[in-house]
Protein backbone atom coordinates (compact mmCIF):
# COMPACT_ATOMS: atom_id res chain seq x y z
CA UNK A 1 0.00 0.00 0.00
CA UNK A 2 1.57 3.37 -0.88
CA UNK A 3 1.75 5.59 1.57
CA UNK A 4 0.49 9.38 0.93
CA UNK A 5 2.86 11.50 2.77
CA UNK A 6 1.75 13.12 5.89
CA UNK A 7 2.49 17.08 4.75
CA UNK A 8 1.39 16.30 1.01
CA UNK A 9 -2.06 15.52 2.55
CA UNK A 10 -2.09 18.67 4.53
CA UNK A 11 -1.24 20.91 1.77
CA UNK A 12 -4.08 19.97 -0.18
CA UNK A 13 -6.15 20.40 2.87
CA UNK A 14 -5.44 23.91 2.95
CA UNK A 15 -5.20 24.84 -0.81
CA UNK A 16 -9.27 23.11 -0.50
CA UNK A 17 -9.80 25.47 2.16
CA UNK A 18 -8.42 28.10 0.49
CA UNK A 19 -10.74 27.59 -2.80
CA UNK A 20 -13.80 27.38 -1.26
CA UNK A 21 -12.64 30.17 1.11
CA UNK A 22 -12.78 28.88 4.27
CA UNK A 23 -9.94 30.08 6.86
CA UNK A 24 -7.67 27.23 7.60
CA UNK A 25 -7.67 26.46 11.25
CA UNK A 26 -5.10 27.62 13.39
CA UNK A 27 -3.43 23.79 14.14
CA UNK A 28 -3.55 23.52 10.36
CA UNK A 29 -1.45 26.73 9.55
CA UNK A 30 0.81 26.06 12.39
CA UNK A 31 1.74 22.48 10.50
CA UNK A 32 2.24 24.36 7.85
CA UNK A 33 4.21 26.87 8.51
CA UNK A 34 6.34 23.92 9.97
CA UNK A 35 6.39 21.87 6.70
CA UNK A 36 7.33 25.05 4.77
CA UNK A 37 10.18 25.48 6.94
CA UNK A 38 11.16 22.00 6.05
CA UNK A 39 10.77 22.33 2.66
CA UNK A 40 10.75 25.88 2.02
CA UNK A 41 10.96 26.10 -2.00
CA UNK A 42 7.95 23.93 -2.59
CA UNK A 43 5.85 25.67 0.26
CA UNK A 44 6.77 29.31 -1.53
CA UNK A 45 5.30 28.21 -4.65
CA UNK A 46 2.81 26.65 -4.21
CA UNK A 47 0.48 29.74 -2.85
CA UNK A 48 1.48 31.59 -5.63
CA UNK A 49 0.41 28.71 -7.91
CA UNK A 50 -2.63 28.19 -6.80
CA UNK A 51 -3.34 31.13 -6.77
CA UNK A 52 -2.80 32.23 -10.45
CA UNK A 53 -4.83 28.62 -11.43
CA UNK A 54 -7.63 30.30 -9.20
CA UNK A 55 -7.73 33.75 -11.64
CA UNK A 56 -6.79 31.76 -14.66
CA UNK A 57 -10.25 30.08 -14.13
CA UNK A 58 -12.50 33.11 -13.14
CA UNK A 59 -11.17 34.47 -16.50
CA UNK A 60 -12.38 31.91 -17.90
CA UNK A 61 -16.04 32.90 -20.06
CA UNK A 62 -18.09 30.11 -20.77
CA UNK A 63 -19.59 30.04 -23.76
CA UNK A 64 -22.51 27.86 -25.21
CA UNK A 65 -21.77 24.62 -27.00
CA UNK A 66 -23.34 25.04 -30.44
CA UNK A 67 -26.11 22.23 -29.64
CA UNK A 68 -27.33 24.53 -26.60
CA UNK A 69 -27.24 27.91 -28.56
CA UNK A 70 -29.19 26.19 -31.32
CA UNK A 71 -31.62 24.99 -28.41
CA UNK A 72 -31.79 28.62 -27.42
CA UNK A 73 -32.38 30.03 -30.96
CA UNK A 74 -34.74 27.38 -32.93
CA UNK A 75 -38.17 28.54 -33.17
CA UNK A 76 -40.68 26.85 -30.47
CA UNK A 77 -43.68 25.22 -31.09
CA UNK A 78 -46.32 27.65 -30.67
CA UNK A 79 -49.15 26.60 -27.80
CA UNK A 80 -51.78 25.68 -29.61
CA UNK A 81 -49.97 23.39 -31.49
CA UNK A 82 -49.27 22.10 -27.82
CA UNK A 83 -52.55 21.76 -27.15
CA UNK A 84 -53.27 20.40 -30.66
CA UNK A 85 -51.28 17.49 -30.37
CA UNK A 86 -52.28 16.45 -26.88
CA UNK A 87 -55.65 16.18 -27.96
CA UNK A 88 -54.51 13.75 -31.36
CA UNK A 89 -54.69 10.51 -28.61
CA UNK A 90 -57.97 11.26 -27.83
CA UNK A 91 -58.86 11.74 -31.54
CA UNK A 92 -57.41 8.25 -32.29
CA UNK A 93 -59.80 6.27 -30.00
CA UNK A 94 -62.73 7.97 -31.02
CA UNK A 95 -61.63 7.94 -35.16
CA UNK A 96 -60.75 3.62 -34.39
CA UNK A 97 -64.34 3.64 -32.37
CA UNK A 98 -65.98 4.54 -35.49
CA UNK A 99 -63.99 1.88 -37.53
CA UNK A 100 -65.32 -1.29 -35.39
CA UNK A 101 -67.98 -2.75 -37.45
CA UNK A 102 -71.34 -3.10 -35.43
CA UNK A 103 -72.01 -6.58 -34.29
CA UNK A 104 -74.24 -7.83 -37.17
CA UNK A 105 -75.54 -10.91 -35.36
CA UNK A 106 -75.99 -9.28 -31.54
CA UNK A 107 -79.64 -9.37 -32.45
CA UNK A 108 -80.16 -11.23 -35.23
CA UNK A 109 -81.47 -14.13 -36.19
CA UNK A 110 -78.37 -16.27 -36.57
CA UNK A 111 -77.45 -14.83 -32.60
CA UNK A 112 -80.98 -16.57 -32.07
CA UNK A 113 -80.12 -19.57 -33.81
CA UNK A 114 -77.25 -20.19 -31.78
CA UNK A 115 -79.17 -19.74 -28.40
CA UNK A 116 -81.49 -21.96 -29.33
CA UNK A 117 -79.04 -24.77 -30.55
CA UNK A 118 -77.33 -24.77 -27.61
CA UNK A 119 -80.58 -25.31 -25.53
CA UNK A 120 -82.48 -27.67 -27.48
CA UNK A 121 -79.79 -29.58 -29.53
CA UNK A 122 -76.24 -29.48 -28.59
CA UNK A 123 -76.95 -32.65 -26.11
CA UNK A 124 -77.50 -34.85 -28.90
CA UNK A 125 -75.68 -33.07 -31.46
CA UNK A 126 -72.61 -31.82 -29.63
CA UNK A 127 -71.92 -28.15 -28.89
CA UNK A 128 -70.50 -27.45 -32.24
CA UNK A 129 -71.69 -29.64 -34.06
CA UNK A 130 -69.67 -32.79 -33.60
CA UNK A 131 -71.90 -35.03 -33.00
CA UNK A 132 -73.39 -37.46 -30.63
CA UNK A 133 -76.50 -39.28 -29.98
CA UNK A 134 -77.75 -37.62 -32.99
CA UNK A 135 -75.37 -36.92 -36.41
CA UNK A 136 -72.90 -35.09 -36.80
CA UNK A 137 -73.76 -31.54 -38.37
CA UNK A 138 -70.68 -29.50 -38.77
CA UNK A 139 -68.33 -29.62 -41.78
CA UNK A 140 -70.82 -29.35 -44.08
CA UNK A 141 -72.51 -32.88 -43.17
CA UNK A 142 -75.71 -30.60 -42.43
CA UNK A 143 -75.46 -29.30 -46.15
CA UNK A 144 -75.03 -32.70 -47.43
CA UNK A 145 -78.17 -34.64 -46.27
CA UNK A 146 -80.40 -31.08 -46.48
CA UNK A 147 -78.94 -29.47 -49.97
CA UNK A 148 -83.11 -27.29 -49.16
CA UNK A 149 -83.48 -25.17 -46.47
CA UNK A 150 -87.07 -25.99 -46.44
CA UNK A 151 -86.78 -29.50 -46.15
CA UNK A 152 -84.33 -29.34 -43.03
CA UNK A 153 -87.48 -26.71 -41.54
CA UNK A 154 -89.79 -29.25 -42.31
CA UNK A 155 -87.91 -31.94 -40.82
CA UNK A 156 -87.21 -30.64 -37.38
CA UNK A 157 -90.76 -29.26 -37.13
CA UNK A 158 -91.87 -32.85 -37.32
CA UNK A 159 -89.01 -35.18 -36.23
CA UNK A 160 -88.42 -39.34 -36.33
CA UNK A 161 -91.81 -39.98 -35.72
CA UNK A 162 -93.65 -37.13 -38.16
CA UNK A 163 -91.76 -39.00 -40.83
CA UNK A 164 -92.04 -42.44 -39.75
CA UNK A 165 -89.44 -44.78 -38.75
CA UNK A 166 -88.43 -47.04 -42.01
CA UNK A 167 -89.14 -44.08 -44.35
CA UNK A 168 -86.52 -41.70 -46.18
CA UNK A 169 -85.70 -38.50 -45.20
CA UNK A 170 -83.48 -35.54 -46.71
CA UNK A 171 -81.32 -35.54 -50.29
CA UNK A 172 -82.32 -39.04 -51.70
CA UNK A 173 -78.54 -39.38 -52.87
CA UNK A 174 -77.65 -39.25 -49.08
CA UNK A 175 -80.10 -42.24 -48.52
CA UNK A 176 -81.00 -41.48 -45.01
CA UNK A 177 -83.22 -43.76 -43.45
CA UNK A 178 -85.40 -42.52 -40.45
CA UNK A 179 -84.48 -44.64 -37.00
CA UNK A 180 -85.95 -42.51 -34.50
CA UNK A 181 -85.03 -40.87 -31.69
CA UNK A 182 -85.57 -37.24 -33.27
CA UNK A 183 -87.90 -34.96 -31.36
CA UNK A 184 -90.14 -32.86 -33.41
CA UNK A 185 -89.81 -29.37 -32.83
CA UNK A 186 -93.20 -27.94 -34.32
CA UNK A 187 -95.07 -27.77 -30.70
CA UNK A 188 -91.97 -26.37 -29.08
CA UNK A 189 -90.46 -23.42 -31.49
CA UNK A 190 -92.73 -21.06 -32.88
CA UNK A 191 -91.50 -20.75 -37.01
CA UNK A 192 -89.38 -18.16 -36.19
CA UNK A 193 -87.20 -20.35 -34.11
CA UNK A 194 -87.09 -23.35 -36.31
CA UNK A 195 -86.05 -20.91 -39.03
CA UNK A 196 -83.60 -19.25 -37.12
CA UNK A 197 -81.77 -22.94 -35.63
CA UNK A 198 -81.82 -23.79 -39.03
CA UNK A 199 -80.01 -20.90 -40.39
CA UNK A 200 -77.66 -21.17 -37.32
CA UNK A 201 -76.63 -24.79 -38.27
CA UNK A 202 -76.39 -24.33 -42.48
CA UNK A 203 -74.29 -20.86 -41.59
CA UNK A 204 -71.92 -21.97 -38.97
CA UNK A 205 -71.54 -26.04 -39.65
CA UNK A 206 -72.65 -25.93 -42.92
CA UNK A 207 -70.43 -22.30 -44.04
CA UNK A 208 -73.27 -21.77 -46.00
CA UNK A 209 -73.13 -17.96 -47.47
CA UNK A 210 -76.54 -18.64 -49.27
CA UNK A 211 -78.08 -19.09 -44.84
CA UNK A 212 -75.94 -15.85 -43.90
CA UNK A 213 -77.67 -13.89 -46.86
CA UNK A 214 -81.14 -15.21 -46.27
CA UNK A 215 -80.71 -14.56 -42.25
CA UNK A 216 -79.28 -10.76 -43.02
CA UNK A 217 -82.64 -10.52 -45.31
CA UNK A 218 -85.11 -11.52 -42.59
CA UNK A 219 -83.51 -9.63 -39.87
CA UNK A 220 -84.52 -6.44 -42.12
CA UNK A 221 -87.86 -7.71 -43.22
CA UNK A 222 -88.82 -8.63 -39.55
CA UNK A 223 -87.41 -5.51 -38.17
CA UNK A 224 -89.28 -3.53 -40.59
CA UNK A 225 -92.43 -5.00 -39.56
CA UNK A 226 -92.82 -6.17 -42.81
CA UNK A 227 -92.96 -10.01 -41.66
CA UNK A 228 -94.33 -12.20 -38.53
CA UNK A 229 -93.09 -15.54 -37.50
CA UNK A 230 -94.50 -15.78 -34.16
CA UNK A 231 -97.16 -18.42 -35.49
CA UNK A 232 -96.45 -22.37 -35.19
CA UNK A 233 -95.95 -24.58 -38.39
CA UNK A 234 -98.78 -27.64 -37.67
CA UNK A 235 -96.36 -30.50 -37.45
CA UNK A 236 -99.04 -33.01 -38.61
CA UNK A 237 -99.97 -31.03 -42.02
CA UNK A 238 -96.81 -28.81 -42.62
CA UNK A 239 -95.18 -29.42 -45.98
CA UNK A 240 -91.51 -28.01 -47.28
CA UNK A 241 -92.89 -26.26 -49.81
CA UNK A 242 -95.48 -24.04 -47.31
CA UNK A 243 -91.77 -23.38 -45.61
CA UNK A 244 -90.13 -22.30 -48.91
CA UNK A 245 -92.82 -19.84 -49.60
CA UNK A 246 -91.78 -18.05 -46.46
CA UNK A 247 -88.00 -17.37 -48.32
CA UNK A 248 -89.24 -16.63 -51.09
CA UNK A 249 -91.23 -13.61 -49.29
CA UNK A 250 -88.38 -12.65 -47.81
CA UNK A 251 -86.04 -12.54 -51.05
CA UNK A 252 -88.83 -10.53 -52.62
CA UNK A 253 -89.55 -8.16 -50.15
CA UNK A 254 -86.55 -7.75 -49.99
CA UNK A 255 -85.02 -7.36 -53.18
C1 LIG B 1 -82.60 -36.31 -28.12
C2 LIG B 1 -81.53 -36.16 -29.03
C3 LIG B 1 -81.69 -35.12 -30.12
C4 LIG B 1 -81.98 -33.80 -29.99
C5 LIG B 1 -82.26 -33.03 -28.70
C6 LIG B 1 -81.93 -33.24 -31.29
N1 LIG B 1 -81.63 -34.22 -32.21
FE1 LIG B 1 -81.41 -33.95 -34.21
N2 LIG B 1 -81.19 -35.97 -34.47
C7 LIG B 1 -81.19 -36.87 -33.44
C8 LIG B 1 -81.19 -38.20 -34.01
C9 LIG B 1 -81.16 -39.50 -33.21
C10 LIG B 1 -81.20 -38.04 -35.40
C11 LIG B 1 -81.35 -39.17 -36.43
C12 LIG B 1 -82.84 -39.39 -36.46
C13 LIG B 1 -83.31 -40.66 -37.18
O1 LIG B 1 -82.51 -41.35 -37.79
O2 LIG B 1 -84.54 -40.89 -37.11
C14 LIG B 1 -81.17 -36.62 -35.64
C15 LIG B 1 -81.11 -36.04 -36.90
C16 LIG B 1 -81.00 -34.70 -37.12
C17 LIG B 1 -80.72 -34.10 -38.38
C18 LIG B 1 -80.45 -34.83 -39.66
C19 LIG B 1 -78.96 -35.06 -39.78
C20 LIG B 1 -78.54 -36.02 -40.86
O3 LIG B 1 -77.46 -35.80 -41.45
O4 LIG B 1 -79.29 -36.96 -41.13
C21 LIG B 1 -80.72 -32.74 -38.19
C22 LIG B 1 -80.43 -31.66 -39.23
C23 LIG B 1 -81.01 -32.51 -36.81
N3 LIG B 1 -81.17 -33.71 -36.18
C24 LIG B 1 -81.13 -31.27 -36.27
C25 LIG B 1 -81.49 -31.03 -34.94
C26 LIG B 1 -81.82 -29.74 -34.40
C27 LIG B 1 -81.80 -28.44 -35.16
C28 LIG B 1 -82.09 -29.92 -33.08
C29 LIG B 1 -82.50 -28.86 -32.06
C30 LIG B 1 -83.60 -27.98 -32.43
C31 LIG B 1 -81.96 -31.33 -32.82
N4 LIG B 1 -81.60 -31.98 -33.96
C32 LIG B 1 -82.17 -31.92 -31.58
C33 LIG B 1 -81.21 -36.61 -32.10
C34 LIG B 1 -81.48 -35.37 -31.53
Amino acid sequence: MVEIPEHLLKRSKSARERMTGQTPSKDDSSEVDESQSATPAAEIESPVEASTQESEKTIVVVEDAPYVNAAKTRNKIPWWAASALLCLPIWAIVYVGTLERPDVEATGVLQHGAEIYAQRCSSCHGANGGGGAGYKLNDGEVMITFPRIEDMAEWITKGSDGFGIGNSYGDPGRGRIVAGGMPAFGDVLNAEEIISVVLHERAVFGNSEDAVILATELDHIIEAGEMNLEMYFDAETVTSSEIAEIFEDTHNTTS
